[in-house]
């Protein structure tokens, strides 16, 4: 996969020595400049725009983006307290008002619902299935007091996917009910749709999908008499990138909203953090076999694993045009832990400093430790005014204590 991000903006000016390594270094000030898109989209199409913390949940910029977003989506029951307890209690909320909390679950455990139930605004199952057969656990906590939505998730049966493996329509998904199987039957109690069919893409698939869609839930919307009052129309939206057709967006959200009669919502991630966070490493050790090797304390597998599992190859930090190319790999025993091929902008000599691109997202929450491989620190920084934050540093005990 090539990577559509990687611009390195204020980070072409960032001394890497300020920081220890490795290290996630997020930039406020992009956060915020995405955030301001994010906001502009939802204020003109009259929408609401959810984070999807799955992707980013360095919960220290939580009150950030609780100042432009409506609220957050959780992927369970750890996500949405988190959520409860870093997302929608802080900051001043949009325009004073309490963020909201969206959860989608592909399985819930009963004995996780009832506390789902009392975070979240909207409670989105995968199967009409699971709904019936937790009803009496949806109705309890009602009687308890719990205010929430029933979702369900559907697959539009409609593939847009560029890579099989992201792509939650391909043949056999387990992602959402297929949308052909929909019976009226399938939406007692249930009061919005949800699918999330897009990875890192432009507006068009979105508007393809939805006319995809649309004949199969026609009869159930509001403005049609139905009971459906919200369409979530999830992530995967790159609407922060420099080319997203952001009018046409808004153009397709308000007429999708008066055809409808339904609040919509988007939930994206990667939107939201990119190209907002670099990971710094270093470079502990150098030799040859055939080609130029170095060992960084950068693991592929421990820090980057969409670099293995994608496979995609970030973008480094002022990498040169020219030049003969050093293998770079991770300090683990995984012969496989790789990164890539790089043309650094320094010399390839134990101690020198570089970085990778656009690594605030599904990397910082994808860490592992696995062969006791440390994991990288978080910072915050603010190119605004060159302000520097060491967020959080993680001991030998984080390792040990995910073990037993
Ligand atoms: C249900 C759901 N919503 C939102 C997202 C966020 O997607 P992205 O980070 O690509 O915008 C995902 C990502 O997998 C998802 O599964």
């Amino acid at each position: 996969m090539e990577t559509k991000a990687g611009d390195p903006g204020a980070f072409a000016h960032f001394d890497l020595g300020r920081v220890d390594s490795p290290a996630f270094v997020v930039d406020a000030a992009k956060l915020r400049a995405n955030l301001v898109v994010l906001a502009d989209v939802r204020d003109r199409a009259g929408i609401k725009v959810l984070a999807a913390m799955k992707a980013f949940s360095m919960w220290r910029v939580a009150p950030i983006i609780a100042e432009y977003l409506d609220g957050v989506c959780t992927s369970g029951l750890w996500e949405a307290r988190l959520a409860g307890e870093h997302y929608v209690s802080v900051g001043k909320g949009l325009a004073g008002k309490r963020g909201e909390i969206a959860t989608y679950c592909a399985g819930y455990k009963a004995e996780d619902l009832p506390e789902i139930c009392a975070i979240s605004d909207h409670v989105i199952f995968n199967s009409p299935m699971q709904i019936n057969r937790f009803r009496h656990i949806l109705d309890k906590a009602r009687e308890d007091g719990a205010a929430f939505d029933v979702g369900l998730r559907l697959n539009p049966l409609h593939r847009e996917g560029e890579v099989e493996k992201y792509d939650p329509c391909a043949v056999g998904s387990r992602l959402g009910f297929p949308v052909d199987q929909l019976r009226p039957e399938h939406l007692e109690g249930v009061s919005g749709l949800h699918m999330h069919t897009l990875c890192e893409q432009d507006f068009v698939p979105l508007a393809r999908t939805y006319e995809a869609l649309k004949p199969h839930i026609a009869p159930y919307l509001a403005a049609n008499g139905g009971p459906i009052r919200w369409l979530n129309f999830g992530g995967g939206h790159h609407i922060t990138r420099a080319d997203y057709q952001r009018d046409e967006l808004v153009a397709f959200l308000q007429a999708v909203k008066a055809e409808t009669g339904c609040e919509l919502y988007l939930e994206p991630g990667e939107a939201v953090a990119l190209d907002a966070g670099i990971l710094v490493g270093t470079i502990l050790d150098a030799h040859e076999n055939g080609m130029p090797l170095a060992i960084v304390d950068i693991s592929a597998t421990c820090h980057m694993p969409d670099v293995i599992e994608a496979p995609y190859r970030p973008a480094m930090l002022g990498e040169r045009a020219d030049g003969v190319a050093v293998r770079l790999g991770g300090p683990s025993c995984l012969a496989g832990d790789v990164i890539g091929d790089y043309r650094l902008p320094v010399a390839i000599e134990p101690g020198q400093r570089f970085a990778f691109l656009d690594q605030a997202h599904y990397s910082m929450v994808k860490t592992t430790t696995f062969n006791g491989v440390p994991l990288p620190s978080i910072w915050l920084w603010d190119s605004a005014d060159d302000s520097l934050e060491c967020v959080r540093r993680f001991g030998w005990e984080a390792f040990r204590d995910r073990l037993s």
